[in-house]
């Protein structure tokens, strides 16, 4: 079996094919799982999230505003208003750079991207693809933004030009997380901590199941979601539900009940996952991370059949902790286990599947990744 191609060569590639010349950058930025701390990011809240062996990359250079796409065989124009496809993201990312760029635009550029981060699955496909852009087009027009700042413009980009309300943290994750380490974020202040992930120390990998599942409802469902949490907070005289406490609960009922109690239960979770990661207590990890699925699935509403089977199989399996991972509604889940009992869990689970009538999973390793980078 051949390799294949890694994606930092095939966009390269794939550029010199189009234009005739070499790229002036090569940039990557990895797709993400989320360990724990699933939807407190847009409350302000804690997450840690860790960078996958899966990347985009974008090749690009000074020249005529087009970007082709090496996967979709396809090219666009960068043009200004969206059209539904995969260039809304680096369009959406040019506009958002050249708006806060000193001339207030971008002079003419081209790209050519190519990714092999899993679409549609809950694993940041999209966010890599901003943090690539982003990270290419700081570099090409030496614009001099932080990672930080990249980050923020990439949300926005979601936020304002994609009509997604969603948090920070795939952006940053892509944009700030470094080799064998998750990344505690404050969603709030946007500090930042590397914890080490020490998984192959202890005998431990850390399985992602997709369950490939249609999301059709996914943006309309997620916003809704921070829509509650947004109007619990202001139930409450609250600027974000961050600052909530359970002796808050009492004054709320129905949805906003369960959705705040979720984010409440979640942010602690997530210190308590930093220290137990940091101890390498990870029976302690495990058990917290089953305590997340079960608040998404019973108070955020946001599991699946597939998803709680995947679930329910690992742990049966000799998972030491299990969850969904990501927005939900489908996607991915992630399971802690016994590197030795990994083939077993995902053929155990493949069975599981099969027997449901569930559509076939497939699985990726959480291997050695490392964060976005620039290459001229
Ligand atoms: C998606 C969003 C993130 C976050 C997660 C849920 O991945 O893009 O901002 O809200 O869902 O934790």
């Amino acid at each position: 079996m051949t390799e294949p191609q890694p994606v930092k060569a095939r966009a390269a590639q794939a550029y010199r094919a189009r234009f005739g010349a070499e790229p002036e950058i090569v940039a990557s930025a990895p797709g993400r799982v989320n360990l724990i701390g699933e939807h407190t990011d847009y409350s302000g809240g804690f997450v840690l999230p860790c960078v996958i062996d899966r990347r985009v990359a974008v090749a690009a250079g000074c020249g005529d505003g087009v970007i082709i796409s090496a996967d979709y065989a396809e090219e666009r124009l960068m043009g200004h208003e969206r059209d539904y496809s995969w260039a809304d993201y680096p369009r959406g990312v040019a506009l958002q750079l050249g708006a806060h760029a000193p001339e207030g635009t971008l002079p003419a550029w081209r790209a050519a991207i190519a990714g092999d981060v899993p679409r549609g699955a809950g694993l940041s496909s999209s966010a890599a693809i901003e943090a690539a852009t982003a990270v290419a087009l700081d570099s090409l027009f030496a614009l001099g933004f932080t990672r930080r700042e990249l980050a923020i413009l990439c949300r926005r980009v979601e936020n304002e030009f994609l009509g997604v309300k969603s948090g920070i943290m795939d952006q940053y994750a892509s944009l700030l997380c470094q080799a064998n380490h998750a990344l505690l974020i404050d969603c709030r202040s946007l500090e930042a901590r590397a914890v080490p992930l020490d998984l192959d120390i202890a005998g431990l990998a850390l399985v992602v199941c997709d369950t490939r599942q249609a999301r059709g409802l996914r943006d309309s469902e997620y916003n809704s979601r921070q829509e509650a949490c947004a109007r619990a907070a202001a139930l409450l005289d609250l600027a974000e539900l961050r600052d909530a406490r359970e002796s808050d609960l009492a004054r709320l009922g129905g949805e906003d009940l369960r959705r705040a109690r979720h984010v409440i239960g979640e942010n602690a979770r997530v210190l308590r996952a930093v220290a137990a990661l940091e101890a390498r207590d990870f029976t302690a990890l495990g058990q917290l991370m089953n305590a997340s699925h079960a608040s998404l699935r019973d108070d955020y509403e946001v599991s699946t059949p597939a998803l709680d089977a995947f679930v329910n199989e690992a742990r049966a399996q000799g998972a030491l902790g299990a969850r969904l991972t990501g927005a939900g509604f489908g996607g991915c889940a992630i399971a802690l286990a016994p590197a030795a009992k990994v083939n077993a869990l995902q053929e155990a689970v493949q069975a599981h599947f099969a027997q449901a009538g569930l559509r076939a999973p497939e699985f990726y390793l959480v291997g050695p990744a490392s964060g976005a980078e620039a290459l001229i």
